[in-house]
């Protein structure tokens, strides 16, 4: 016996891009069905980056989730890079008019639960077999299994939020979708640790043994990534073992200033440049990590999955609130434009920032050069400036 429930749009995925999509379609008087597999607490419980464009919090303001964020938040307005010992401060505020937030992505999806609950939306949790269908009818169909019952979803549209895992992007035949990726030769270790931060802004750095990343959750919890060997196990590295090489990659300046404690999250990510195409199929919209991956060099996760809900919400509020369908039609091709841009710094950043095993003296000369170039051109600085702060939306 199947259980139907009808709605307008039916979301799948309940991470930053379900959740904020779900709130912006609200404010709009919007009725959707949000599901996931995990639940709320596996959700808000998973730690993510923490840098905020300019824009990403626009839209926060405009979901009515941003008051915390206000808050809490720390404004940055430049970060440095350095490379061997020299560093370079971006200037963001100076070079662009902006600045960024650092606000961690599990504060963000707490506060967009917490909106989310406060109004009752419904959520399904722990669901299985999802499986999206009749996406190119008037009426698609998502149909999973809770807790041994068959549901189904009948609604106008489906949103694909359900990260690269997910199964949004696989409901598109083979012979539409189109995919591109990069894996890069290497991953990121990253632990937190409750200590104020080494620096008050952002280190991105460059050494001869590898990248290294000084950042921050609050004035009191730091997040700090090293470059590691994909054949690295966290099991590797201890506590001492990570202390001692963020120092040697933060050079002795920086690191008389570093405040070592017991980290209490440590993880290794791999890296890799992902996009899948269209970012449409018949009633189904991606948006999010369903439809592209950056390394997470430029911090543009979250962000770029913010991108896409501002442009999805858009046109499906279009479509609601005015019965036109400009922006639905166009959904696919605004965004992949951007995708494309923010894909191609992310990929700039992390080719500039690594330590690639394959590269020769020749590339290490260039990147030495592109550090050079960045550090006496104000113009090669404006460029890295305007893409940390966030592109415009279209
Ligand atoms: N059915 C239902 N839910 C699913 C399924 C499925 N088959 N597969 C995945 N999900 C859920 C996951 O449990 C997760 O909660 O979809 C959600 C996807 O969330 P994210 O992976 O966070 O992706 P997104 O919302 O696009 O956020 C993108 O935030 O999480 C970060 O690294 C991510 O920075 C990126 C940004
Ligand atoms: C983080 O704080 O987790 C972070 C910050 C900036 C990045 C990547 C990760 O570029």
């Amino acid at each position: 016996m199947t259980q139907y429930i009808d709605t307008q749009v039916c979301i799948i995925g309940s991470g930053p891009a379900g959740l904020l999509l779900s709130q912006l379609l609200a404010n709009a008087g919007i009725d959707t069905v949000v599901l996931d597999r995990k639940d709320r607490a596996y959700i808000e419980g998973r730690i993510r980056a923490g840098v905020l464009e300019h824009g990403t919090v626009t839209a926060l303001e405009e979901a009515g989730v941003a008051d915390r964020l206000h808050r809490e938040g720390l404004l940055h307005d430049g970060f440095d890079l350095a490379f061997d010992g020299d560093r370079h401060r971006i200037d963001l505020a100076a070079l662009t008019g902006k600045t960024v937030t650092v606000y961690g992505q599990t504060e963000v999806t707490k506060d967009l639960f917490d909106r989310r609950f406060a109004e009752a939306q419904p959520f399904y949790f722990n669901v299985e077999d999802v499986r999206p269908t009749d996406l190119t009818s008037d009426r698609p169909v998502v149909r999973f299994r809770q807790d041994g019952k068959d549901v189904a979803v009948r609604c106008d549209y489906v949103a694909g939020c359900d990260g690269f895992h997910g199964v949004s992007r696989q409901a598109i035949p083979g012979d539409v979708l189109r995919t591109f990726e990069r894996v890069y030769p290497f991953g990121w270790l990253g632990i937190m640790v409750e200590r104020p931060p080494v620096s008050h802004e952002l280190i991105y750095a460059n050494h001869a043994r590898g990248f290294a990343l000084a950042s921050m959750r609050s004035k009191t919890r730091s997040r700090y990534y090293l470059q590691c060997s994909l054949d690295d196990d966290v099991a590797d590295w201890s506590d001492d073992r990570f202390w001692d090489e963020l120092r040697l990659r933060l050079g002795p300046d920086t690191a008389a200033h570093l405040q070592t404690g017991p980290s209490f999250e440590k993880s290794i990510a791999p890296l890799r440049s992902f996009v899948a195409e269209p970012m449409r199929y018949g009633n189904l919209f991606l948006a999010g990590d369903a439809a592209h991956i950056v390394p997470p060099t430029g911090a543009k996760g979250l962000n770029l999955a913010v991108a896409d809900v501002r442009l999805l919400s858009r046109a499906l509020i279009e479509h609601y609130r005015d019965g036109t369908d400009h922006h639905l039609e166009h959904y696919s091709e605004t965004a992949l434009r951007r995708v494309w841009k923010v894909e191609r710094f992310s990929w700039q950043l992390s080719t500039l920032m690594h330590h690639f095993p394959e590269n020769s003296p020749f590339e290490a000369r260039m990147q030495r050069a592109e550090f050079d170039y960045l550090s006496s051109s104000e113009a090669a600085s404006r460029a890295i400036a305007e893409n940390y702060v966030g592109l415009p939306l279209d």
